[in-house]
């Protein structure tokens, strides 16, 4: 593969921006070079890092001109549901990380609720045979924990589980975990295999009692957010930080969507318990009246809340409390949701392809900057689930993951700029300033002005033990 150079952008990490080049040889980063006080008529290439093909051929550079552009690292999106395999017609390997290139996000860790569940080494090696060869961008695979596998759990980190997933609440594939006595052993376990444990904190027995006995409420929206109270997130949220404080498993609470949840996962890291927290864009950007006016497309689990949540959770982002903005991109046909109830619709909506213009045009608004961003969607995740130094960042060594994106360009989302099998995205009609223009993936431009210029070559990133 020839050598990219990307030059004459401003490139942005979470620590600096500054207008420079990057060479990536070989798939990583090989240069990175500032432009700063340097003349105007500065040429830099690749012989000036003094090497060259064997045999003393120049090698062959394809040089992508940055000029007028931002460039980032690959987003690293740690929460998608890719549906593959099991239910395809939603999504499959394919489609989903096409989506995830086009949208500037090079990395993304797929849930196992997939069908058969991730639950045992076996499973996990069929789905990463399955995905070989059809991914656009990189991936890692989690394991479920469920009821009854707790001894494969040391199996599935062998076989290259990026981390584990816990259910504690009911949602699409209705996979039960343990109860908290088992799950004390089941913390144990996992804090053996030094893998993060990434946790849907909503408790079923909570939601099961209040949807039984607020069924007819849920006519609408917010009778629909009375079966789902505020306790049984809070509930489960509190319960796996006490845990991963006990044992010292790596515990990251997933879409974290409550005010109060901020609050408790503050104090959790003041105790000094391993946790980390993602929040998503919908809670970002949306609030209850938002569901009620869009319908039941727009029931995502955890649900949507109140204006006073957005607004902590981008408190909780600013703060350091927050660690993560990750999409939970869960693709359902619109056919499969529209027309049914609340209580019955499935939950979830797409996110791969317009978390990063949702976020830029919130750049342009001056809610976050640039450097956030990518500490938020890149590097922080990363670090999280042990791919610090190979992805997220913009430095020798690392792959040559970049995202290339104009904040000059203000477009309208339409259904059809969307590359997933679903277009459920409470985005259509939004019009973004920032637009992804090309995307990197260990150096290979996958995107090209917008459209999609790669055969798949996105490859199996395996766990990491990490020590917490
Ligand atoms: O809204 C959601 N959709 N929340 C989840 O926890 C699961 C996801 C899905 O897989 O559909
Ligand atoms: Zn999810």
């Amino acid at each position: 593969m020839s050598d990219l150079w990307v030059r004459g952008g401003t490139i942005v990490t979470a620590r600096e921006t500054f207008p420079g080049d990057v060479l990536v040889r070989d798939g990583r980063i090989a240069a990175v070079v500032h432009r700063d006080g340097a003349p105007a008529d500065f040429q830099w290439g690749p012989e000036s890092i003094g090497e060259s093909a064997p045999g003393g051929a120049r090698r062959p550079v394809r040089v992508l001109d940055a000029t007028g552009l931002y460039v980032l690292p690959g987003l690293v999106d740690v929460h998608v549901h890719f549906r593959d395999p099991g239910m395809t017609h939603k999504e499959d390997f394919a489609s989903g990380t096409a989506a995830a290139a086009l949208g500037g996000v090079t990395t993304v860790l797929d849930m196992p609720n997939t069908v058969p569940p991730v639950a045992s080494a076996a499973v996990l090696a069929d789905k990463a045979e399955r995905a070989a060869g059809r991914a656009f961008v990189d991936y890692g695979l989690y394991a479920v924990i469920t009821e009854d596998n707790l001894a494969e759990l040391p199996a599935m980190a062998a076989a290259g589980a990026i981390g584990f997933k816990l259910f504690l609440g009911p949602t699409t594939g209705d996979i039960r975990a343990p109860g908290w006595g088992r799950l004390m052993e089941a913390f144990d376990v996992v804090a053996g295999t030094r893998l993060p444990l990434v946790v849907h904190a909503e408790d079923r027995d909570v939601i099961e009692y209040w949807q039984r006995r607020r069924a007819a409420e849920a006519s609408d929206y917010f009778g629909f957010l009375n079966t789902r109270p505020r306790f049984g997130e809070l509930s489960a949220t509190l319960s796996a930080c006490l845990l991963a404080g006990m044992t010292g498993t790596r515990v990251h609470i997933a879409h974290v969507s409550l005010a109060e949840a901020v609050d408790l996962i503050r104090e959790a890291k003041e105790w000094g318990a391993p946790v980390t927290a993602e929040t998503c864009p919908p809670y970002l950007f949306l609030t209850a009246d938002d569901c009620q006016r869009l319908g039941v497309l727009s029931k995502i689990l955890p649900p949507v809340r109140e204006r006073r949540d957005l607004e902590r959770l981008w408190e909780g982002l600013h703060d350091g409390t927050l660690d993560v903005i990750a999409t939970d991109h869960a693709p359902h046909l619109d056919e499969e949701k529209r027309g049914k109830s609340w209580l019955d619709a499935p939950a979830g909506m797409i996110g791969v392809e317009t978390m990063l213009p949702a976020l830029l045009t919130e750049v342009r608004r001056g809610g976050l900057t640039l450097q956030q961003l990518v500490e938020w969607t890149s590097r922080r995740p990363a670090e999280i689930f042990g791919l610090g130094g190979k992805k997220g960042d913009i430095r020798p060594g690392c792959d040559g993951d970049l995202v290339l994106v104009d904040l000059d360009t203000q477009w309208t989302l339409r259904p059809d700029d969307l590359h997933s099998k679903s277009r459920n995205s409470p985005f259509i009609g939004t019009t973004f300033a920032g637009k992804v223009v090309h995307t990197t993936v260990r150096g290979r431009v996958v995107v090209e002005n917008g459209e999609l210029a790669s055969h798949p070559t996105g490859v199996w990133l395996r766990g990491q033990p990490q020590e917490s």
